[in-house]
Formats: structure tokens, sequence, C-alpha cells
């Protein structure tokens, strides 16, 4: 029998490869178990769920990530590494300097395709952007299925990848910016970072997915550079495709949740004259792995 919150919650599907508007859920009071359980289904089924019109603040944004897991604290950073006090894991995503120094991380720039913290052991299941102000134009977040990316995979691309695993580096943000603390890498397989299959099976959906996290300075193990090379531009060529893909255009009171076993997401740079401030939290999650018995399915 379905809990009485669900038949408050609206599912739209934003009708391309993935994402969904969840309509008829003020997220700044507590959410009911039926209408959690609601929008937990709709973010397995559509990856990246969008909920217009929110009023949050940071310890709303927080209570409401809770729901699905413990939060991890904020990566380390390239320009801002200051935790945002009280709430270290909350990562502030601005361009806005105040008396010159910079409030927030990744500036105006590009963001390249990657999955958050996938350097990691351990890696998000999840990331929550909330916008607070947003530019007249630019600045538009993409989001791309890995599902479908590794489900239309040609057949001998597949099979190379079956039980392969790959580097994560850990040294540049996905501006290219390299992190406080870190060296630059000369040679990718000396990166610092995670190691983790290609293939990644979701805990809760059972699907695979391509997992490649991030470009700069990858690695596929075992391979010499330049077959790995080669298999890394073939692998980014296919799952960089557009009909994979869907941009979030950013409204003030936006808060956008996604899946980090089974999309990636980029950011369009924008005009640095204007101002774009976000706040973005993270839920922890464990090791990524394959689970073989899924292609046998
Ligand atoms: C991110 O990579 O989490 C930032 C995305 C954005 O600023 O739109």
């Amino acid at each position: 029998m379905d809990l009485p919150g669900k038949k408050s919650v609206t599912v739209v599907p934003a009708g391309g490869a993935l994402g969904a508007d969840i309509i008829g859920v003020d997220l700044s009071r507590p959410l009911d178990d039926g209408a959690f359980k609601a929008v937990e289904a709709a973010w397995h089924r559509h990856l990246v769920l969008r909920f217009r019109g929110q009023r949050l603040d940071d310890p709303g944004l927080l209570a409401f990530a809770r729901r699905f897991g413990a939060l991890d604290k904020a990566p380390v950073h390239a320009v801002n590494d200051t935790d945002h006090d009280p709430y270290p894991e909350i990562t502030v995503m601005s361009n806005i300097k105040v008396d010159g120094k910079p409030i927030g991380n990744l500036g105006h720039y590009e963001a390249e395709w990657h999955t958050d913290m996938s350097y990691n052991e351990t890696t998000p299941i999840g990331s929550l952007l909330y916008s607070l102000e947003v530019p007249p134009e630019g600045g538009d977040t993409g989001f791309s299925n890995m599902y479908r990316a590794l489900e239309t995979l040609p057949a001998d691309l597949k099979r190379a990848i079956v039980g392969r695993s790959c580097k994560h580096d850990s040294s540049r943000n996905s501006a290219g910016e390299l992190r406080k603390g870190y060296t630059d890498v000369t040679d990718p397989r000396d990166a610092p970072g995670a190691v983790h299959p290609i293939i990644r099976t979701h805990p809760a959906t059972r699907r695979n997915a391509l997992f490649l996290g991030r470009r700069r300075n990858a690695c596929i193990v075992g391979l010499p550079m330049d077959e790995s090379e080669d298999l890394l531009n073939r692998l980014w060529a296919h799952a960089g495709k557009p009909e994979f893909a869907w941009y979030q255009k950013w409204k003030v009171g936006d808060l956008i949740m996604w899946d980090n076993r089974c999309a990636m997401h980029r950011r369009d740079a924008f005009d640095p004259a204007s101002r774009r401030l976000m706040h973005r939290t993270q839920i922890k999650g464990d090791k990524p792995f394959f689970d073989p018995s899924t292609l046998a399915a």
C-alpha cells in the first residue's frame, strides 16, 4: 500500500536522457516517509532531480540531504579551502570575491565532465546543488547518463573494459586548477588518487554504468600508456555524446540533486563580471564496485 505523502509528489520527466522536475514538495519542511520514498524512487529512475522555487537555508539543505545518508565534508579546493563555518559539509561554488578574496570555488570557469570526488576510495553517492545567485547568461550545468553510455558502447569497447580499472587523479579540480597541497603530475601513472572499476554496478538499481570520473591524468591499470590513452580517448568520445546529456538553466531557488554512481556533470563558463553563488553538499558513499553477475542478466 502506498504511504500517504506519496500522492503529494508529482514527477515530470525532462524528456531527454535523464532528469525530472519534482513538483509539490517544499524542502524547507520535513518530508513524510511517503513523499521521501517517491522522491527517492524518482531519483533512481531519472538520475537527476530538480526542485524549483525552494527557500532553503544551510540547515534546511543539510537536513534534506541527510534523508539520503550521512554527508561528506567538502573536498580539498584549489583556492578557498576554509570550511564553510559552521557547516563543513557545504561546498561553496562561487566566483564572488569579498575584500579581494574568493568566497567559493571553481570561479567563473568551465568545469569539465566529471564525477564528484571520484578520486577518493569511497565516493559520494549523490550531490545536491542549491542556487542563491545566478548570472543572466552562462553557468549552465550539464548532466550525462552513464547507464546509457555503457548500454550503447560498441561491443569491442565494452569487451576492452570488462574487468578493467582506472586511476582517478586527485591533484586538479574539474576546472583544471591544482588543489592546495598537491604537486603537478607529469606521468598519470604516478598521479595521487583512487583506482575504481570502469564498469560500476549501482547498489540500489543493480544497473551497470560507465564510470570514468575525470579525464585529466587518468590511466587504465595494467595497460601500456599509449593503449590506455587510446582506450580512454575512445571511451570519452562516446560518453560525451550530446544524446546522453541534459542541461540545467539555473533560476534562484533551484535545488538539483544528482546520482554520482550513474551520472557525470560539467558546467559552462560565464561572464566573470556577473555573480553566481551555489551551495553544494554531498552524500557519503561506499567504494565503487562491479558485480560480474549483473552482466549475465
Ligand atoms: C560541480 O561540479 O559540482 C559544480 C557545478 C556547478 O557549479 O554548476
